[in-house]
């Protein structure tokens, strides 16, 4: 038996998060990252989540550090359906909400309940490369769509849709990551017909919603989603913090039921106390102004980078987010990203090359820069030594 044999199949081939394994290597001292898509270390409320623990333990304690439900604490699930309904613009009821350990583990409950090894995934191209590893450890194919400056293209999806007939379309139809694009509303009312119309599931991610620096907010796919076929997930690790890792599913009954039992094998429930600390956020109405502040940090960040980009040679092209935390770039052709990056973090800056959001590979010439991370003199230096480095 070869070594590997031992292992499951279902992680033959799978790697590790590229990004993560980057991290390791611009993980140096003084190394100036847009690598990862961590909120800015200013944006985190610390004193606040001190605060609000220390009184919630005094005063709930002995349930807080008790087993929970899986489907999660009551009083959340009631906190949250205002709170989508005015955030998000859908009605749901505390029943259809499962509160999850990030919205990663929606995802991957979601595929549990959904999917079977050989089943058809299609996604943006390209897209968020912590969902194609989910996909990749389901055993699916995934298919990417063309995708343009506005999201996924309605005629590539419905041709891949009948090509391919896939059980499910993963989305990320607000400051997409990697791209920072923004669906428009249009497209967004054509996929929830899309579902409907072919009994397509459509997994909405929208982690990013609440950080738009510009423009108008628009209705999420679940908004038109008059056939009960879109799941939409929501995140709190954007806008309090991913260390609490809290976030929400909402879908038809049946699929949420089954993805509460694999759930139950998974980790049992999210952690109380940290849902605890979301509740609490919500109904002391402490999230409108810690997002507000957090938005006019970033967009500040965002338009010196988008500055900076400007006046950049080597840069052919790239996205102008009006949120998220992204910004996607194209250098001039035959220039590759990943081989320039050992050499940009010898200068001291590092970004993600744009190949791995890729799910079939290609694009070389494409980078993701993230701006959330880093104030805005630690911007203007590393896109000094990320300009020298590609005029080289
Ligand atoms: C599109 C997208 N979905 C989900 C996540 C993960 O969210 P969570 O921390 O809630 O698991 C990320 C994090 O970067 C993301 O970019």
């Amino acid at each position: 038996m070869s070594e590997n044999a031992r292992y499951s199949k279902r992680t033959q081939g799978v790697t590790g998060s590229a990004i993560r394994e980057l991290f390791k290597l611009t993980a140096r001292p003084g190394v100036i990252s847009f690598g990862g898509g961590n909120p800015s270390p200013a944006a985190l409320p610390d004193d606040i989540v001190s605060d609000i623990s220390r009184e919630l333990v005094a005063t709930n304690g002995k349930v807080l550090l008790q087993y929970g439900m899986t489907e999660g604490l009551p009083s959340l699930r009631e906190a949250l359906v205002p709170y989508i309904e005015k955030e998000f613009q859908f009605k749901t009821d505390a029943n259809g909400i499962l509160p999850v350990t990030g919205s990663t583990q929606a995802f991957n409950l979601l595929l549990d309940a959904y999917t079977d090894p050989g089943d058809v995934i299609l996604t943006e191209n390209p897209t968020f490369l912590g969902a194609t590893q989910a996909m990749h450890l389901h055993e699916l194919r995934v298919v990417p769509v063309e995708s343009d400056d506005m999201g996924l293209r309605m005629d590539a999806l419905e041709d891949a849709i009948r090509k391919h007939r896939p059980k499910l379309l993963y989305t990320i139809p607000t400051f997409q990551n990697p791209t920072g694009v923004t669906m428009p509303l249009e497209r967004r009312r054509k996929i929830a017909e899309l579902a409907a119309k072919y009994d397509l599931l459509v997994a909405e991610d929208d982690p990013y919603h609440s950080l738009r620096y510009s423009g108008t907010p628009l209705p999420t796919i679940k908004h038109f989603d008059t056939a009960d076929r879109v799941a939409f997930m929501g995140s709190f690790s954007k806008v309090i913090s991913p260390g609490l890792r809290v976030g929400f599913l909402v879908c038809e009954p049946k699929l949420l039921r089954k993805c509460v039992i694999c759930k139950q094998s998974d980790d049992l429930h999210t952690a109380n106390l940290n849902q605890a600390i979301v509740e609490a956020y919500l109904r002391r109405d402490l999230l409108s102004p810690h997002v507000a502040a957090v938005c006019k940090r970033y967009g500040e960040q965002l338009d010196c980078m988008l500055d900076a980009l400007s006046k950049m040679q080597g840069v052919r092209r790239f996205t102008h987010p009006e949120g998220g935390l992204f910004i996607f770039a194209w250098l001039h052709e035959g220039v590759n990203a990943t081989d320039k990056l050992m050499e940009a973090v010898e200068k001291g800056v590092a970004y993600v090359p744009g190949t791995y959001f890729y799910p079939e590979g290609g694009h070389d010439s494409t980078l993701r820069l993230n701006f959330s991370n880093s104030d805005i003199p630690t911007i203007q230096r590393g896109m000094a030594l990320l300009d020298e480095c590609l005029k080289a």
